[in-house]
């Protein structure tokens, strides 16, 4: 008799049914070629009735597990093998141990600890606030898509992106960023961007000047290509545009990646005068620049600066941004803007890889850009995150007042404050982490550790609502008074 674990109430039956007798011919129950019970013998032990059992071999026969052998039953099939397909412990154990997977190496710097949205503060620095994303605004455009799906866009083909969305994004770039004649190509969030723009600009061994303290995902799509990172200086006022200018000049430097906005992690605004200095240098020397333009609706202090991609008479200006800040991170939207000479090769790279992005989300995206509802979530949320700087630069003088030594530059936008507390930062951040607060400290953003002075965090504001703030922060700060 088969000893069978068959959920009684599981259905459909026959498919449990099948399903037990499989696993008694993997663990060697019945061999090859040996008989199997008949239907009538397994309907009484398992109290069901005769042709459910008929209808679990027949699905085993159908499976390749079984056959039916007129006037003798059924029989586990004869060339079936049984042996290695014995699932016992010891085989498991024994095959795993010759058995290695021949792995390219890539080893990522990255915070290995819990995620940071599980601490109870969380002050990650791009993090929006998810909990007030309008999804409710978002949903109409959504089922819209459902409910009048645009059939040709949901094959393959079109891999640039949904056009309707590229349209919307096309719009909203001229006139909100004053950004005319490149081409615009969907992608699964910027790091999809900066991978693909790694494997087809970046030869092996091609040098790329990235800022020293920086965005370490864009660093490992680069090394990931083959290339090496050469640092450009920082001071307090953004990058050493003449250490830049010497790379440029000495090193045979292929690609400039900057954050000029939001400087990442510092948050200093990269002044015009010095973007100027650093496109008539790309120009003169023929180098590429990655502009990535992560936050930039969230500027406060005036109307952002027009990206460099906006005077860009030679197509040399990638121009990177995202959906993760505006929207949420899972949405998995941003989007290149590039000269349409670069357009093809990135497109033919990315259809390797994915063929396209999610139609669907882009498709509900454009409609709400179409809407203008879109333009008025923007408005809300830079509103709501100039509030929450505000109220964390108000509660960070207030430490000052009482004593505490720390200092800051109130950012002119972006989500987050670079914090100077003096001290040993990683131990700052070690004790956040360890009393439910996140945050990361300078030593995390150092292209060369040796350059580390490890005295700033990053304290991102925007995805907290200010009471949250105070609290976190006063729990951060009780490191303070040990
Ligand atoms: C500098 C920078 N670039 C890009 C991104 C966004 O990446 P993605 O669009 O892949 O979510 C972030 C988010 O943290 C960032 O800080």
């Amino acid at each position: 008799m088969l000893t069978l674990t068959v959920d009684k109430h599981a259905k459909p039956k026959f498919l449990h049914i099948a399903s037990a007798i499989r696993s008694a011919i993997k663990q060697g129950q019945v061999s090859a070629s040996e008989a199997l019970p008949s239907a009538r013998q397994l309907a009484e032990q398992l109290h069901t009735n005769r042709h459910t059992i008929m209808a679990a071999y027949q699905e085993l026969i159908a499976q390749g597990w079984v056959e039916s052998i007129e006037r003798q039953g059924y029989k586990v099939v004869e060339s079936f093998p049984v042996e290695s397909s014995r699932h016992t412990k010891a085989n498991i154990e024994a095959n795993k141990s010759t058995f290695k997977w021949p792995l390219t190496p890539l080893i990522l710097d990255v915070h290995r600890g819990k995620p940071a949205h599980e601490y109870r503060y969380n002050f990650a620095g791009g993090n929006p606030d998810i909990s007030a994303f309008p999804f409710h605004e978002l949903k109409p455009f959504m089922s819209d898509c459902l409910t009048r799906p645009d059939l040709p866009h949901l094959s393959y083909g079109n891999n640039a992106g949904n056009q309707q969305f590229i349209s919307q994004v096309a719009t909203y770039l001229r006139r909100a960023r004053s950004i005319t004649d490149k081409d615009i190509i969907t992608v699964n969030g910027s790091q999809e961007a900066l991978y693909l723009i790694s494997r087809v600009l970046l030869k092996l061994g091609a040098k790329v000047a990235v800022e020293s303290l920086g965005y370490r995902p864009a660093w490992n799509a680069f090394k990931t290509a083959g290339a090496e990172l050469v640092a450009i200086k920082q001071h307090s006022k953004g990058i050493d545009i003449d250490h830049l200018t010497q790379l440029v000049k000495n090193q045979d430097i292929s690609l400039i990646y900057l954050t000029p906005l939001h400087q990442y992690p510092t948050t200093v605004t990269l002044p015009i005068h010095e973007r100027i200095k650093i496109y008539q240098l790309a120009a003169r020397y023929n180098v590429a620049i990655i502009e990535d333009d992560y936050d930039h609706e969230f500027h406060y202090a005036s109307q952002p600066l027009a990206p460099l991609a906006a005077d860009d008479p030679k197509g040399l200006v990638i121009y990177v941004a995202t959906f993760s800040k505006i929207m949420f991170p899972g949405c998995r939207i941003g989007y290149m803007a590039v000269d349409k000479s670069l357009t093809q090769a990135l497109i033919n790279y990315r259809s390797v890889m994915n063929h396209k992005p999610n139609v669907l989300m882009q498709d509900a995206i454009g409609r709400w850009m179409k809407d203008g509802a879109f333009e008025r979530h923007l408005r809300r949320t830079t509103k709501q995150y100039q509030q929450r700087r505000d109220h964390l630069v108000s509660a960070l003088k207030n430490y000052q007042e009482q004593g505490l030594d720390i200092s800051f530059t109130v950012p002119d936008g972006g989500m987050a404050i670079w914090l100077d507390v003096k001290k040993n930062a990683k131990e700052l951040e070690q004790f956040g982490l360890a009393n439910d607060v996140y945050l990361v400290s300078e030593s995390s953003f150092h292209l060369a550790q040796k350059n580390n002075q490890n005295r700033y965090i990053r304290l991102g504001f925007a995805g907290m609502k200010p009471e949250q703030l105070t609290l976190g922060l006063a729990k951060l700060f009780d490191y303070f008074s040990q």
